[in-house]
């Protein structure tokens, strides 16, 4: 089993609190990322994890051993973990299959076995046929698989994985997420994942952790945390959103300064921030009949990006973006009235308390 358990983990630099407070249960066999701006605490979090890092406070478990405690502390090398960082770190003068068994090499493990199961990895990560080339000989791609080799060779509990597809062009980031996660599943280790990039994070995790300087913002499976995200800085940061301030009341939510107002069935009253992606609202030229009725603008620019065509709608000096139907492109004209319907939208609260606002439906 290999179950991480972290519990009331700080850790302080000098005047810089890098993570608070952070508690999470991550399950034998789970995906989860750390997901969160650069500075945020993500490495840190891992790096403690991995044992490269001491908390200034709390505990962390591995499995049915504490790893990290105020008078605990289990080496790197003795946690049973494997772990990939941005930069390849492969060595260059080692071959392919050389670099892959090392970490077996080191722990003097007989030659019949080293090859047997530097050999089994090799296949896992798609490299059996590269054993005997260089580093120099092989693509981003495939330098980053060396890398995922030799951390899995010795069969770790835990795969800690820091920005792994980075430095990689897009394309090759997006074969890789699926090779990782086919890697995870098929050898049944629990991975935690770090990374700023949020489609990233969605497409890979059971879970994703939200951090925000130091603190975690919310935890759920990638619908919740793109669906009902918790605060502002939740749903500005896992997608694109549009935030519009107003008063609700009377089951509408009149839009502060725009003369304008959308139909609202939840609890909240008062002042609000209503949250709207952009994927999330209907552009039509004619006016839909629609009961509640809808937003109206003035189409102010058009990006035809192939799949999606992302627009900009001027609502009386508010800008909405909008991404539709790529096929909209045809026609609709800059510079005309258009309607928006808001099929679906969050409300928040409106503390004043900027991005910390919480959720009320
Ligand atoms: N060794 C260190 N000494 C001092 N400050 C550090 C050190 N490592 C990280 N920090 C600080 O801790 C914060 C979190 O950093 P980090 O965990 O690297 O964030 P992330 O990986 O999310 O970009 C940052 O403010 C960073 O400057
Ligand atoms: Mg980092």
């Amino acid at each position: 089993m290999s179950v991480i358990k972290i519990e009331n983990v700080t850790k302080a630099f000098d005047n810089t609190v890098a993570v608070q407070d952070f508690n999470e249960l991550i399950a034998d066999k789970e995906f989860v990322t750390l997901l969160g701006p650069s500075g945020c605490g993500k490495t840190t979090m891992l790096r403690m994890i991995a044992g490269f890092e001491k908390p200034t406070a709390g505990v962390i478990s591995i499995g049915d051993r504490v790893v990290n405690a105020p008078k605990t502390f289990v080496p790197p090398e003795k946690r049973e973990i494997g772990m990939v960082f941005q930069s390849y770190a492969v060595w260059p003068h080692m071959t392919v299959f050389e670099n892959a068994a090392y970490p077996l090499k080191i722990a003097k493990a007989p030659k019949a076995e080293i090859r047997r199961r530097t050999e089994a990895i090799l296949q896992a990560v798609h490299l059996s046929q590269y054993g005997g080339r260089v580093p120099s000989q092989l693509s981003g791609g495939q330098q980053q698989r060396v890398a995922l080799a030799r951390a899995l060779v010795c069969e770790p509990k835990v795969l800690l994985l820091d920005e792994p597809l980075s430095n990689l062009d897009a394309k090759l980031r997006e074969s890789m997420r699926f090779e990782i996660k086919e890697i995870q599943k098929n050898l049944g280790i629990t991975v935690v994942y770090v990374t700023h990039d949020q489609t990233e994070a969605m497409a890979m995790s059971d879970r994703i952790i939200v951090m925000n300087q130091g603190v975690i913002q919310q935890v759920g499976n990638p619908t919740e945390i793109y669906r009902r995200p918790v605060n502002r800085f939740v749903s500005d940061f896992v997608g694109k959103v549009n935030f519009l301030r107003g008063e609700a009341a009377n089951g509408r939510i009149e839009l502060t300064g725009l003369g304008q107002s959308a139909p609202y069935a939840g609890p909240c009253s008062g002042k609000v921030v209503l949250a709207v992606r952009p994927e999330n609202i209907t552009l039509s030229a004619e006016k839909p009949d629609i009961s509640g009725g809808v937003l109206t603008g003035s189409l102010m620019s058009m990006f035809y990006l192939g799949d999606v065509n992302d627009c900009r709608v001027n609502i009386s000096g508010e800008i909405l973006r909008v991404i539709t139907d790529s096929h909209s492109f045809d026609t609709l004209t800059e510079g005309q009235n258009v309607f928006l319907d808001m099929k679906e939208f969050l409300v928040y609260e409106d503390t004043g308390a900027g991005d910390d606002t919480r959720i009320v439906t």
